[in-house]
């Protein structure tokens, strides 16, 4: 379907021309003066110069060639020569009607790219923390909205499985454990399937283990040496990793089902190790890697850079790989098994130039074509209160489960003040809300800002918050349900020409959702649709204060109203699932 802008700028463009100037002057935008007009066209005043008279004439003459026009129902110039314009009530309300009545509510498919989304990116034997959010949420509804536009998506974790926290963890398993078999060289049994601790236990292992290995030298040595045991493939410690990876998952998964993030591939760090040696060798072979200060390095300045970038390090001067070297293999895996249009990752915005390094790397070293995107979404941080990274109360760094515990109480206690409510509604109902009140608080925000995390602000039903957004959403519930309750027939419900003026706002506001979609969607950016419900769910809310609708006396005029807040609904509740949350039965 055709946007509402593109529909209004053509009239326009067909009045210039009718008019004898060009017609790329008659391009249209939103009125930036409400109170005035609802679209205004800027084109006579470009024009003025080469038509060798004053802009007001051009106006005049385009604003003459408008009356009785279909699309706009009135089009005035005014100095010093702009066009004026409102929108037809008959042309907006069937173009609603139009949308409601198409897929994706008359957005168009984009051009089908295969796209691969590596976000959320844990590490494997640490607890998710705070700092997890961000990169699984924005990459969650990124995901989403690229499926939506109509591409073919994979989300992949890439978790950090492989390094020396894998070595450090089975370091201090044996300390606590020395008799466990995965030590023993000579064991040739099958290994136990249960694994010898629980995920509780890890978590505790990795931080008591890191902070052992950097006071006692001997004990690092053994870590390095556990790694190295693991990486060259040693069948106790290969045994005794999968039962880490396997606890580290499971435990994973259910905070991110929390979330409502879930990845089509687990993949990590370990995945692509097969892939390292031929690709180091190629990347010599080609003239592309070369050895300084012992470590191979690939050169990735360009003339052009205004600030220094050093050479992507692909191998250190002892030969282990490093995090870039697996992120190259992965690229080389991600191509030849998905052949994407398009990798995108979500990472702290401080690996920016770490990303552009491994890009330019990938593609001078042809591991990827020329034409292969690869783009580096990073965010800002997330801060407390006062304005610095986000801290528990002893200063240390909170796990994520507790955060999103933190919010969900606070809602509890909201919500459990409706009387109407048992508890177990009630704390469920906290938990649907809390988790909006936490999305929408991050993806509200342009990504690559900081912000701040506030509770109180966040879990407000007022205001620019994921509550209102559900608010709204029940409200309209609460409103279908009692027109359903006094025999009114849904399906019978059609939309008609707007009554008042809050009507005719809501029905615009609706207009702008396939260039809310298709702007997200190009840019990667969340926080388009969440300007946008901001905006329908204030025009709904509008409407509603100034409408009667279930006390309508004319039945017809009734049923359009339902009708319009039906389908505000479903626009809401899709772009709600694009952010990766959903709307309670009421609140
Ligand atoms: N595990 C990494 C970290 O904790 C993030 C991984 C991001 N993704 C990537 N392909 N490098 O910083």
């Amino acid at each position: 379907m055709k946007k509402l802008l593109e529909c209004i700028s053509d009239e326009v463009m067909n009045a210039f021309e009718a008019a004898g100037y060009k017609r790329e002057a008659g391009k249209v935008t939103v009125s930036n003066r409400p109170d005035l007009c609802e679209y205004q066209c800027n084109g006579a005043m470009a024009l003025a110069k080469e038509a060798h008279c004053a802009p007001i004439q051009i106006a005049n003459a385009v604003a003459e060639k408008l009356q009785g026009n279909k699309v706009i129902s009135k089009a005035e110039a005014v100095m010093p020569g702009f066009i004026n314009m409102f929108i037809n009530e008959d042309f907006l309300a069937n173009y609603v009607a139009q949308m409601a009545a198409s897929d994706r509510f008359g957005m168009e498919p984009a051009d089908k790219k295969m796209i691969v989304v590596d976000y959320g990116g844990p590490n494997i034997a640490k607890a998710l923390h705070v700092g997890h959010l961000r990169p699984a949420i924005i990459g969650e509804s990124i995901k989403r909205i690229l499926r939506y536009a109509g591409h073919e998506v994979i989300g992949d974790v890439h978790m950090g499985d492989w390094g020396k926290p894998m070595g450090l963890v089975m370091t201090e398993i044996q300390e606590r454990q020395p008799n466990l078999p995965y030590f023993d060289e000579n064991y040739t049994g099958e290994y136990p399937s249960e694994p010898p601790f629980t995920v509780k236990d890890l978590e505790e292992i990795y931080p008591t283990a890191s902070a052992k290995s950097k006071e006692d030298a001997d004990y690092n040595a053994r870590a390095l040496e556990a790694t190295l045991k693991l990486q060259s493939g040693v069948r106790g410690y290969r045994a005794l990793w999968d039962h880490i990876i396997n606890v580290s998952v499971n435990d994973m998964k259910r905070i991110y089902k929390i979330l409502n993030v879930d990845f089509d591939l687990w993949n990590g760090e370990s995945t692509v190790q097969y892939l390292i040696a031929d690709m180091v060798k190629k990347m010599k072979d080609d003239g592309y890697a070369y050895e300084s200060d012992g470590a191979i390095v690939v050169d990735v300045k360009e003339e052009t850079d205004t600030k220094e970038v050093p050479p992507c390090i692909i191998l250190k001067s002892d030969g282990a790989s490093l995090y870039n070297t697996t992120d190259l293999a992965t690229i080389e895996e991600r191509v030849i098994k998905y052949n994407p249009d398009q990798i995108i990752y979500i990472t702290d915005k401080r690996q920016d130039l770490y990303f552009l390094q491994v890009f330019r790397c990938a593609k001078k070293t042809k591991l990827c074509d020329e034409n292969v995107t690869l783009s580096h979404i990073g965010f800002g941080t997330m801060n407390g209160k006062d304005g610095k990274p986000f801290k528990t109360r002893d200063g240390g760094v909170k796990r994520l489960e507790e955060l999103i515990g933190d919010i969900q109480a606070e809602m509890y206690k909201k919500i459990s003040e409706n009387k109407d409510m048992d508890d177990a509604e009630a704390r469920n109902t906290a938990n649907i809300v809390g988790l909006s009140a936490l999305l929408y608080g991050d993806l509200s925000n342009q990504a690559v800002k900081d912000y701040i995390f506030d509770i109180d602000r966040f879990i407000s039903f007022e205001g620019n918050t994921g509550p209102y957004i559900l608010y709204t959403i029940v409200r309209i519930k609460s409103i279908l349900e009692k027109y359903k309750a006094q025999g009114g027939n849904m399906e019978a419900a059609k939309i008609g020409n707007p009554r008042n003026a809050s009507e005719k706002d809501l029905m615009k506001a609706l207009t702008g959702f396939a260039q809310t979609l298709e702007s997200a969607s190009e840019e990667l950016a969340p926080h388009k649709i969440c300007a946008y419900i901001y905006e329908l769910a204030n025009a709904l809310n509008s409407f509603y204060h100034e409408t009667k609708i279930l006390s309508e006396e004319d039945e017809q005029a009734k049923s359009e109203y339902i009708a319009l807040i039906d389908f505000t609904k479903e626009v809401l509740e899709t772009c709600i699932n694009l952010l990766g949350f959903e709307a309670p039965e009421r609140m």
